[in-house]
């Protein structure tokens, strides 16, 4: 669905009075997008750079990032302009270890507000990067991230309030991978063998810009760490992919040509066992680990990752490498379920009737000054969350602060995507789920939503409080 984003007001801002201004980098009327020319598999994927902590100290990692318009090359021979953490389209990728706090100061460049939302983090409120919470132009910010929790592929992005939809789309997206010691005796694929792969859409005009007013089915240039179609030369052994799905909306349905991938890993970490799998559904904002093992192919073999027939990026065997990584049966136990006091529905839909369209929760848009679900913390609680629109149309839903289980899906069994510690799922038409959450840790006010960033920013997102 093509949303007129020309005359938006900006949820929680007075008639006339936008929240943000002079912050749009190109034309709001749609350009023409053009498919660029690209000799497929010609350029190699670059694996983002882990950033180095500024300091290490009594328990704490503490970095430094700058936010800042930054231009790259995304297509070969043209400069795309982007928005960054840290002048990278991909940000750096901040590897942080479980039970080891981090620490990241964040300063602003832009002629804009921003902030930072770590997904899929429990940290506290305060910096959680809340849509209302942002970091003003010229100004930094200190986000606290304590990591008590396990090992999993979390992601970094921006979450100002109106703004989120463009400012990732325009870049402001990267890798925050914990690690966890537990994990080590597992001995999976690590270091050079452990490789983050954002995957996204992208629509491009004929300078190499990037299109962000136009009808999101026309990002059909799809990016796997900020390339398009590159090749990735591995060695003839086993890796771990840590796949990212950082579209604002589009489902990937990702194959190696009928090959055969172990899946290890969903959202919020490993599955309690790998699954092999010749097919991964991944909704904007989900990310699924995989282990794939190249000792089964001839050096000068070619493996090419699709979504669906789309080829998007070709793994090329180039060497013999010793591994002595393995693939192990058991991987890690999902905690239990404790029997819930409280079930809750959650309801996405827009509200069509108006001019512009409005995204809903249970039947109202987005009010930074309204509790929707008070939860005392500490409890399990059940949430049933479906897709209440008439129109087709997908959606998918996000939680802060918590990963959830799903219990079932249209009344059946949860689909494989589903398995595991989840913060995001999708929730296509019709498309109706029960989920299971515990809310622990802190007090304060998370928001949910859906993860189309387009949905989000016109009003499909509420807040919870956690209370004592
Ligand atoms: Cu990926 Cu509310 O966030
Ligand atoms: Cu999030
Ligand atoms: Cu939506």
């Amino acid at each position: 669905m093509l949303l007129p984003f020309t005359k938006l007001t900006p949820v929680g801002a007075k008639e006339g009075e936008p929240l943000h201004q002079g912050y749009h980098l190109g034309a709001r009327t749609a350009a023409t997008g053009v498919r660029p020319a690209v000799t497929p598999f010609s350029v190699r994927m670059p694996v983002p750079p882990v950033l180095q902590p500024a300091q290490s100290a009594y328990g704490t990692d503490i970095y430094k990032m700058v936010i800042k318009p930054a231009e790259v090359e995304i297509v070969p021979g043209l400069r795309t302009p982007v928005l960054t953490y840290g002048g990278s389209f991909v940000g750096p990728t901040i590897r942080a270890k479980s039970g080891r706090a981090v620490k990241i100061v964040y300063g602003n460049r832009l002629d804009m507000p921003a902030n930072v939302h770590l997904h899929g983090g429990h940290v506290p409120p305060g910096s959680d990067g809340h849509p209302m919470d942002v970091i003003q132009p010229g100004e930094a910010r200190l986000y606290d991230y304590p990591n008590t929790q396990q090992g999993a592929t979390l992601w970094y992005h921006d979450h100002s309030h109106h703004m989120e939809a463009e400012h990732v789309y325009r870049g402001m997206h990267g890798f925050y991978l914990i690690d966890d010691d537990s994990e080590r005796s597992l001995r999976l694929p690590q270091g050079a063998y452990d490789v983050p792969i954002m995957l996204r859409d992208s629509e491009f005009d004929e300078t190499g810009g990037l299109i962000f007013f136009d009808d999101p089915a026309n990002r059909t240039t799809i990016l796997a760490n900020g390339k398009i179609q590159p090749y990735f030369p591995v060695a003839a052994r086993k890796y771990r992919f840590r796949l990212l799905n950082a579209s604002n909306e589009h489902v990937f349905r990702l194959n190696l040509g009928g090959q055969e991938m172990m899946k290890i890993a969903s959202d919020g970490g490993l599955l309690p066992a790998p699954v092999p799998v010749t097919e991964l559904v991944l909704a904007s904002a989900e990310r699924t680990e995989i282990v794939v093992d190249f000792s089964r192919h001839p050096v000068g073999e070619q493996l090419i990752l699709f979504n669906g027939s789309d080829p998007v990026l070709r793994f090329d065997v180039t060497r013999e490498a010793a591994d002595d990584s393995w693939l192990p049966d058991v991987l890690r136990p999902l905690p239990a379920l404790p029997v819930a006091p409280v079930e809750r529905e959650v309801a996405m839909s827009f509200d069509l009737s108006g001019t512009d369209p409005v995204g809903l929760v249970n039947g109202r848009p987005f009010d930074p000054g309204r509790v929707d679900f008070q939860i005392r913390r500490g409890t399990t609680e059940i949430w049933h969350v479906r897709n209440a629109d008439t129109i087709t149309i997908d959606h998918t839903f996000h939680m802060h602060l918590a990963q959830f289980q799903v219990l079932d899906r249209n009344g059946g069994p949860p689909l494989p995507q589903d398995a595991g510690l989840k913060d995001t799922v999708h929730v296509p038409p019709g498309g109706s789920l029960r989920i299971q959450a515990t809310f622990g840790d802190y007090l304060g006010r998370y928001v949910y939503h859906c993860h189309y960033l387009e949905h989000s920013s016109i009003g499909m997102m509420a807040q919870m409080e956690i209370i004592a």
